[in-house]
């Protein structure tokens, strides 16, 4: 019979972020959740042990989902070690006492769900080990449908149009457990955020190229906002980065985009506005309808990989808009780019004479952009 460890002690929560951005997100959380101390973090996880399950959580802005931590097991790797996984993680007394906390608020046909990661030499695939546990914790919870994992989808896609617009918040329509295997360990947690919290309650808007808000957070977070700075995106895109940094104060948030299609109102001489009222010029990068030295700070996630039709075509228009780029900014000013083509941004930048260096690579939809940070000197 495996062995599991009880959750005791003040709430641990695990936070899921961008692979690259764990650093920044540990400082957002340090800030933010009073109190908060970090246990330990993974690519991609941070855990937080925070004194009680604060609002402020959900005033958090690069991290993708919250998961309250409710225990670990011990987990085999075999094929018929999976009903004793199952057993272990249903009886874990977080999981059951959450069931018994939650039912009351779901009236007549509760719903939960089991997702799973897995890393490590195991005979079973997570989906496995999900159904293992799902089918182990609805033998205790009479009146409970097992969502897993057929239906998860659907599940999902109810709660973001059941969400719409409304703010982000714990509560959602099903309970969702997660156990992340870790070679011989299982970590289970209650997933806390629904799946609108990451876009900041919106569903999804769809554009090439285009970053999450919580990536989008990071990036401006980097730029060490002022409340002082003229701040542009000359690549602005849907305007992801531009609706972040316009959370906090600052003189001027102006964006730059090609592609008048993407912002909405923006039209050939006219002027559209971003997610956060932000106004948005239809102009190219690489000639920017701004006066010279009035840009404090740059962040942009410039055009790259697949966007690009013509791979050649990068190293020109880094070239023009590094150069743009220091005909703009104030001295002193700072600016953190995006790219996959380091090398070309690296040799752009030092030729239009700024100095910089590489602070992280992320992981971004199979492809690994590194986030860069220049100085106009
Ligand atoms: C990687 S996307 C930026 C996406 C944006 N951060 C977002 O989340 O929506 C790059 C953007 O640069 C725009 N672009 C490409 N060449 C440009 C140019 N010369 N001047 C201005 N924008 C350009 C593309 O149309 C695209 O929207």
């Amino acid at each position: 019979m495996p062995t599991a460890r009880e959750r005791s002690g003040p709430p641990v929560v695990l936070a899921t972020v961008t692979p690259g951005l764990e650093a920044v997100a540990i400082a957002e959380i340090i800030e933010t959740v009073a109190g908060a101390v970090i246990v330990s973090t993974s690519r991609g996880k941070v855990y937080a042990r925070i004194p009680a399950l604060d609002p402020a959580l959900t005033d958090l802005r690069t991290v993708d989902n919250l998961y309250l931590y409710l225990g670990e097991v011990e987990v085999g790797v075999r094929r018929v070690d999976l009903s004793a996984l199952g057993t272990a993680v249903a009886s874990l007394g977080g999981v059951i006492g959450l069931f018994r906390h939650r039912e009351s608020d779901w009236g007549d046909s509760p719903s939960f769900v089991v997702n799973a990661s897995r890393i490590g030499k195991q005979a079973y695939s997570r989906f496995d080990a999900a159904t293992a546990v799902a089918q182990a914790i609805a033998l205790k919870v009479p009146g409970w449908t097992n969502a897993t994992p057929a239906v998860i989808h659907t599940v999902a896609r109810r709660d973001l149009e059941d969400e719409g617009d409304a703010a982000p918040r714990f509560a959602r329509s099903t309970v969702e457990l997660r156990l992340d295997i870790l070679g011989q360990r299982g970590v289970v947690g209650w997933r806390l955020t629904p799946p609108s919290f990451r876009f900041r309650g919106q569903v999804r808007a769809f554009a090439p190229g285009s970053i999450l808000p919580t990536i989008a957070n990071a990036l401006v977070r980097m730029s060490e906002p002022r409340n002082d700075d003229v701040f542009l995106d000359p690549f602005a895109g849907t305007g992801t980065i531009l609706a972040e940094r316009a959370t906090t104060d600052a003189l001027a948030v102006i964006g730059t985009e090609i592609d008048s299609d993407l912002i909405p109102g923006l039209r050939p001489g006219r002027v559209g506005a971003s997610a956060g009222g932000s106004p948005v010029f239809e102009a190219d990068a690489r000639r920017l309808p701004v006066r010279d030295g009035t840009v404090g700070a740059v962040v942009s996630n410039l055009p790259f990989g697949r966007q690009v039709l013509d791979e050649d075509a990068i190293v020109p228009l880094y070239i023009d808009a590094a150069r743009e780029l220091r005909r703009v900014m104030s001295p002193n000013g700072r600016a953190i780019l995006m790219t996959t083509r380091v090398d070309v941004i690296e040799a752009a930048m030092g030729a239009a004479g700024f100095v910089g260096e590489v602070l992280t690579t992320i992981s971004l939809n199979g492809q690994n952009p590194s986030v860069l940070r220049y100085i106009r000197v």
